[in-house]
């Protein structure tokens, strides 16, 4: 048994913090019954340490009591993941307001026809509203509840287009485009991972993949399917890796769930992380062009046409002038009437 003081001084914190931790519910020390003074056990003392180091990581008190209260995989999934995403949501905020203010102070040395204030107002609703895209994103489909039957799905060849039936194909091809690519150990990323069947094309190749999704529960099931297979929360838009860290970055399927104004931050985020002279390769539901669009809605049933715009398909086009914009180009390869592989470099 150990005094408060004796508890405080261990982890070098004060005697009010250790009583705020009790006051929040997060440790329950024994009193002595004769002078009410506080007794910590072993067990106290661990909890103790516990909630210090968690506080190192960012989290709530909130979010401590609940980890503390639960020993189960799910629930520290729960909150870590949960913290994962806070901490990537603030990275990209600072990062983006980091390049508002160099665009700023660049703004204010360049100025010669005293338009200060105008350009700086220009930058900073420039960057709210990239801010507000990159935050504004939601899963309309509901993937999670997609998630258990997603590969049966697939199998089957659901919805009206047919859009999967050249699934294996695609993910076969997807997987030896990007293989063919000449480095040595490269470091791949999957965007949008879902149940890890190309993922785990590379991981039984002996690739270093890592596949990233939004969706918990679609990561859940990768994870039953491969538990040795590398998965983390994360978007698209906010993609959550440094500058430059990827040499192949890999995605089927998953594109056409941003609009074309979501795709131009995507493709951004894509060539942050993307290092230099490395390979993007994407297997989506696309069109050639806007003619090759209208043609192909002139042969389609209205539930077709339905179905196609409950998501946003690219336009080759399109995908073409936004990458262009990074100097790099597109060649694409036609799987079926409204599959494509682009491979951009
Ligand atoms: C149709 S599934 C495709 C899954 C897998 N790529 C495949 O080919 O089987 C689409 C996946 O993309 C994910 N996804 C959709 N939009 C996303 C986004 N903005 N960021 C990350 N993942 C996204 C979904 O959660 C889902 O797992």
């Amino acid at each position: 048994m150990y005094t408060i003081q004796q508890a405080a001084k261990m982890f070098n914190i004060s005697t009010n913090k250790v009583r705020f931790y009790e006051e929040k519910g997060l440790i329950k020390p024994e009193r002595n019954q004769n002078n009410d003074y506080r007794y910590f056990t072993e067990e106290d003392l661990i909890k103790l340490q516990s909630i210090l180091l968690y506080r190192v990581l960012g989290l709530s008190i909130e979010d401590i009591k609940e980890l503390l209260s639960k020993n189960t995989k799910n629930n520290y999934l729960d909150h870590f993941h949960k913290q994962w995403q806070i901490v990537n949501n603030e990275i990209h905020r600072l990062i983006q307001i980091r390049t508002s203010l160099e665009k700023i102070i660049d703004t204010i040395y360049e100025d010669t026809e005293g338009n200060k204030q105008a350009n700086i107002l220009k930058v900073i609703s420039e960057t709210n509203e990239i801010n507000m895209l990159k935050n504004q994103w939601e899963d309309k489909w509901d993937f999670n509840s997609w998630a258990s039957t997603y590969d049966k799905a697939v199998t089957r060849n659901i919805g009206t287009l047919g859009m999967y039936k050249n699934y294996n194909k695609i993910l076969d091809k997807v997987f030896n485009i990007a293989t063919s690519f000449n480095k040595q150990d490269p470091n791949i990323l999957e965007i949008g991972v879902g149940t890890g069947n190309l993922a785990n094309r590379f991981f039984e190749a002996g690739h270093n993949i890592v596949g990233i999704d939004q969706s918990r529960e679609m990561l859940n099931v990768a994870k039953e399917k491969n538990p040795k297979l590398k998965v983390r929360l994360g978007e698209f838009l906010k993609i959550p890796y440094d500058n430059k860290t990827f040499d192949i970055i890999v995605s089927t399927y998953a594109f056409h769930h941003l609009d074309d104004k979501e795709k131009i931050i995507a493709i951004g985020e894509l060539i942050r992380v993307l290092k230099d002279n490395g390979k993007i390769v994407i297997g989506d539901l696309m069109f050639e062009n806007e003619e090759a669009k209208d043609r192909l809605f002139a042969s389609l049933t209205k539930e077709q046409i339905c179905e196609i715009e409950d998501e946003y398909y690219s336009s080759i086009d399109f995908l073409q002038k936004e990458f262009k914009k990074y100097n790099k180009t597109i060649s694409y390869t036609q799987i079926d009437y409204i599959n494509f592989i682009i491979e951009v470099i």
